[in-house]
């Protein structure tokens, strides 16, 4: 008879001999498996739960006696009682080894929970959160002994969870004494490592079951998306996005520059208009997952540089000009606090991921986080479409990174029908190409608006105006259907033969919905609507075509969409408008909002951000704004699809008209009235 026992634990297949009468809690720590506990092994937080199988286990070779666990004891059965255990499951910190057995660890008692994401291709995450929680027994004050509460406090830690050098800010020091003493000096710690010093962010009495949180929030210049997350398993529990506030000082980038360069104090002004808006946005998502803000202990922020600076408090002048000079691109980790978010807990703290370049912003570099193109042998090109789109180029050999101002238009702005992406806003939409009558589809109905039903079902809603993936394929659609040239231009009702086609002084609108009594709103795509996105598409393809050629490349392997409407994006439609490089549409894939998903795995976890603070420094930035050749590439793709570059592929699965609609009175060919029009 020995006197140890092999212990098996799955599914890590980690395994090893310990001595009769450990715990499985102390088991597994001795093997190194990843088994959770908040309590640290006192029975109540019943983190450590583990599911003991029984029987034979040809594969291990071993057979497992049904005493080989202790007996379910005391602790366990008054958990039972109170709580509930699943059947078959024990607590790790109760039952003893008695003999060989097999252990399996459920995902839920996994401190380092793997998280798999969905995206275009589907990777692991691993919890490793900067921020847990630690319950802890104080030892009671004692006249003899004259050491604080605080310092009895963390040395609790450092005896109970081998967790030194204990720091606090004024906030949770004030905390301390009564907290301690209304939970009998038992209480569970927030406590936030992140690889720079040890802080305790907060303390409740006795044990807190729930988890922390966190905020991820993708800082854009025209919307800031939020979301939040439970720290102990990822889980997004409320999303929500505003409009920036600081669209009122411009539109784009550039022009909030030139508000700071004109206005003397204005960066002051747009700093705290942002600020204001992420508290905002930390109140809607705290009041969604029904929590309160001071639960929310870290923010993760990703934003290009401009929005960085002046969340930051830093004036953006010289990102206005070459040589685009940051203040500091390194990843930032302080106070929440700093930024005046006081709707979080007064000792949160804020991580900002490190910035690629001047023009390459931390939203790039959480792109490249979320959707990793180093791992991969193909050549991707990754594009998050926004007011400013981020661009990637890699493959495990190199990866290369541009910023291009498309400006609002892809995200509905500047768009005479464009609207936010809300219930009512057209998403999708076909043009029949034979009678060039329309039909489209809104948020919050799975209806076509030829389908019966249609107008109950959006009642409510009403039909309010397109959003930024209805305009690209209404464009998309309006060239497929001859309404629009390859230059972009919109006929004429005769040169189209659709009276939907109207006359708007010199050029001519497309009308899919014409207001009537009921209050329905006039929706049409303009001529001036089809140069937005014009010029939007343009600066997005001349930027990847830019990192083509920097690489040396014809073609690209695969394209990701990416951004917050990027999943929304059918994949021809952008490919008939030439906004990405011709593949097959298989090879086009959505990721979502990538930087929004970088910015939770950063919040999630600390090797996360570790790997994307190295791999900024291997990635090759490329600067849209002083390369000639930018301006070639954005001229040539003014066109739809494009002047010069052939699109094999996209030929394969669409003809596209070849009509022409120029001012000297080209007319249509090849059918169509020919009659000359006045421009
Ligand atoms: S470690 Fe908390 S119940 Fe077992």
């Amino acid at each position: 008879m020995t006197d140890d026992a092999l212990v098996i634990f799955t599914p890590s297949g980690k395994r090893g001999r310990v001595a009769l009468g450990t715990s499985v809690l102390q088991a597994a720590r001795q093997l190194g498996v990843d088994l959770d506990s908040v309590c640290g092994g006192r029975g109540i937080c019943s983190k450590c739960q583990i599911a003991p199988g029984f029987g034979e286990f040809a594969k291990h070779g071993l057979t497992v006696a049904e005493d080989a666990l202790s007996p379910v004891n005391a602790v366990e059965e008054r958990y039972d009682r109170v709580r509930g255990l699943k059947p078959g499951r024990r607590l790790g910190c109760q039952a003893c080894i008695q003999g060989d057995v097999v252990l399996d660890v459920p995902p839920e008692s996994q401190v380092h929970k793997q998280v798999i994401r969905k995206s275009a291709t589907e990777r692991v995450m691993e919890m490793d959160p900067a921020s847990r929680l630690y319950y802890v027994e104080v030892a009671e004050p004692d006249m003899h002994d004259p050491s604080s509460d605080f310092d009895r406090l963390a040395a609790a830690l450092e005896s109970q969870w081998q967790i030194s050098g204990l720091e606090a800010d004024l906030s949770v020091l004030r905390k301390v004494q009564p907290v301690l003493r209304k939970g009998g000096w038992k209480v569970t710690l927030a406590v936030s490592q992140d690889g720079y010093a040890t802080r305790l962010i907060d303390l409740w009495p006795g044990l807190r079951e729930a988890p922390l949180y966190g905020l991820a929030i993708d800082l854009g210049s025209t919307t800031i998306a939020g979301h939040l997350v439970a720290l102990d398993d990822g889980r997004v529990l409320a999303s929500s996005g505003l409009m920036n506030p600081q669209i009122r000082f411009g539109e784009d980038l550039m022009s909030r520059v030139s508000y700071v360069m004109m206005n003397p104090g204005g960066d002051a002004e747009m700093t705290r208009v942002v600020r204001e808006g992420l508290n905002t946005l930390a109140g809607v998502l705290a009041s969604e997952a029904g929590i309160s803000g001071p639960e929310i202990v870290e923010v993760v922020v990703v934003c290009n540089p401009v929005m960085h600076h002046l969340l930051l408090g830093i004036d953006p002048v010289e990102l206005g000009q070459a040589p685009f000079a940051l203040a500091t691109g390194q990843a930032l980790n302080f106070a929440a606090r700093e930024l005046d978010l006081h709707a979080l807990n007064p000792a949160a703290r804020t991580y900002i991921l490190p910035l690629i370049a001047g023009h390459v912003g931390a939203d790039a570099a959480a792109v490249a986080l979320s959707e990793a193109p180093e791992l991969r042998e193909d050549l991707s090109l990754v594009v998050d479409v926004g007011t400013n789109a981020e661009i990637l180029l890699g493959n495990s050999t190199q990866v290369l990174a541009c910023s291009s101002p498309t400006g609002p238009a892809f995200e509905g702005a500047q768009i005479s029908s464009g609207q936010r992406a809300a219930p009512g806003a057209i998403e999708r939409i076909e043009i029949d190409p034979v009678t060039k009558e329309p039909r489209f589809r809104v948020i919050g109905s799975d209806l076509w608006s030829d389908e019966p039903g249609f107008a109950e079902a959006t009642a409510s809603t009403g039909v309010t105006g397109i959003c930024g993936s209805g305009i690209i394929e209404a464009v998309a659609e309006m060239r497929m259907a001859g309404i629009l040239d390859a230059s972009g231009l919109i006929g004429s009702a005769e040169q189209v033969g659709s009276e939907r086609c109207q006359a708007t002084g010199r050029t001519h609108e497309y009308v899919l919905q014409e207001a009537d009594a009921s209050g329905a709103a006039r929706i049409s795509v303009t001529q001036g609507d089809i140069r937005a996105i014009q010029l939007a598409k343009s600066a997005l393809y001349a930027g990847a075509r830019l990192l083509m050629d920097q690489m040396g490349v014809e073609k690209v392997d695969r394209v990701v969409l990416a951004g917050a409407f990027g999943a929304h994006i059918s994949p021809k439609h952008a490919m008939v408008l030439g906004m990405i490089p011709d593949v097959p549409l298989a090879a086009v894939t959505s990721a979502g909002n990538a930087a929004g998903t970088g910015a939770r795995m950063a919040l999630c976890s600390r090797l996360a951000r570790r790997g994307i603070e190295r791999q900024v420094h291997h990635i090759h930035k490329v600067e849209t704004a002083i390369e000639p050749k930018f301006q070639e590439h954005f001229v040539a793709a003014n066109a739809i699809p494009h002047a010069s570059d052939p699109f094999p592929e996209l030929a394969r699965i669409v003809t596209l008209p070849e009509v022409s609609f120029n001012a000297n009175g080209g007319g249509a060919e090849g059918g169509g009235g020919r009659r000359r029009r006045r421009g």
